[in-house]
């Protein structure tokens, strides 16, 4: 139904080459960003999804063996061509973004990386202050963590899961997913939670956490369980 899809955004990456029955000739997984490929697996992703035009297409992961040139000019042809809209990356590092950045003409949309109240890696690695720098919204994958802290077994996710209920009953709300939700929501760098549960009840809880706003103490408790220790 056309009027539908003006109202979603349909995303795809690319690059990574497993070696399934997909990729008979290859023994080993691969990455490959040459311009045949990336153009390939575009259009590999608008027949699978019955669409003509991605509005965002990203490279799955930086990579070992990489010409930017060669992704310039297939995201130059998909772009004039109509096929994708927009582009990005996902876990790249300030560097890795900034080096693709300098080859292009349109400016990358986002970068999508691991973000929940268990991976505070890009808080460590400088991607949040770049992000901030850049004014871009990054998109945050597994951002319940895989749905680990649910069925806790480290002594990390013991914590996380008790300071998270604690927080939720502060709230007055039920699920724990909604305040590891709201904890990303309400960081000022604007993140976009990707939802992984492919269950109604879940998005719906998922899109209720919006209306959550955490203490700056609730995120900082959060923080420190995650940290395992006090601020400096
Ligand atoms: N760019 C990358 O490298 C990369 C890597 C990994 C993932 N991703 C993307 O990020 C998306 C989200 O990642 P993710 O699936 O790991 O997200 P997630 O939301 O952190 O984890 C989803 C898991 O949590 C479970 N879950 C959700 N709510 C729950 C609840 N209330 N109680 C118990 N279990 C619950 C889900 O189970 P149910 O399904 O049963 O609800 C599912 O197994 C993926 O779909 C993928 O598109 C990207």
């Amino acid at each position: 139904m056309p009027e539908l899809r003006e109202q979603m955004q349909l995303i795809s990456k690319c690059g990574i080459r497993l070696s399934t029955d997909f990729n008979p000739e290859l023994d080993v997984k691969i990455y490959e960003y040459s311009t045949e490929y990336i153009i390939k697996q575009a259009e590999a992703s608008l027949k699978n999804l019955g669409t003509d035009r991605l509005d965002l297409l990203l490279l799955h992961r930086p990579a070992p063996f990489f010409n930017p040139e060669e992704v310039a000019k297939a995201f130059d042809h998909l772009k004039q061509s109509g096929k994708v809209v927009n582009f990005g990356v996902s876990n790249f590092t300030p560097m890795q973004f900034d080096s693709l950045q300098s080859y292009l003409d349109m400016p990358l949309a986002t970068n999508q990386v691991e973000l929940s109240v268990a991976c505070l890696e890009h808080w460590e690695n400088e991607n949040i202050e770049f992000f901030q720098k850049h004014k871009i919204k990054p998109m945050a994958w597994s951002p319940l963590a895989g749905g680990k802290i649910f069925k806790p077994e480290s002594q990390r996710e013991y914590r996380l899961h008790s300071v998270l209920k604690e927080v939720a009953a502060e709230l007055g709300v039920e699920a724990i997913d909604q305040v590891m939700y709201a904890w990303l929501l309400k960081h000022p760098v604007g993140i976009l939670p990707i939802v992984g549960s492919q269950h109604i009840d879940r998005i719906k809880s998922a899109v209720d956490a919006l209306k959550i706003d955490l203490s700056l103490q609730q995120w900082y408790k959060i923080w420190i369980a995650s940290k395992g220790e006090d601020l400096p």
